[in-house]
């Protein structure tokens, strides 16, 4: 089992989309049985929440169920996961200064380093915004989402 974490700020917009997506991805590839797939949060604003109504809606257009409740990244899911993909530069480091001794460092990534044409950009917080930034969202995680997938049966072998 390759297991696989989405994080961003309040785990109801863009980590709850990046799980949706890639699910979607690993499900049209028939991998279901090679990857457990979730997402979490740093704070702790919307614990227990579906995800918010307008990234819902905009998933939806593009055939992407978000099933998610918010939950907050806890140190545990450092033992748990392999690969742990943060949205935004902030919340990379808010996931890094919980690893004390650095010794997970290598398991967590920014979400557009496995993007050919948006490596180097935070997925934007969409939440105070209008529906473009929902839209621009799902476009950086789709794309991101299909690199992670070919890293990942690359690295894996198959
Ligand atoms: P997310 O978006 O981190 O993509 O889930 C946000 C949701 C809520 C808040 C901030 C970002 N908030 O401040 O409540």
């Amino acid at each position: 089992m390759i297991n696989i974490l989405f994080v961003c700020l309040g785990n109801i917009c863009r980590s709850p989309s990046g799980e949706g997506v890639f699910k979607s991805l690993v499900e049209s590839e028939g991998l279901e049985d090679k990857f457990f797939i979730d997402s979490a949060g740093t704070s702790a604003y919307h614990v227990g929440e579906p995800a918010d109504r307008r990234m819902r809606k905009h998933a939806e257009r593009r055939s992407i169920r978000l099933t998610s409740r918010s939950r907050r990244f806890i140190r545990q899911d450092f033992d748990k996961f392999d690969y742990i993909l943060a949205m935004d530069g902030s919340n990379y480091d808010d996931i890094l200064s919980i690893d004390k001794t650095g010794e997970n460092r290598a398991k967590v990534f920014m979400m557009t380093d496995f993007s050919s044409i948006y490596k180097n950009r935070d997925v934007p917080d969409p939440y105070y915004g209008g529906d473009d930034g929902f839209e621009e969202v799902l476009d950086l995680l789709e794309e991101s989402c299909r690199g992670l997938l070919d890293a990942v049966k690359k690295k894996y072998g198959f």
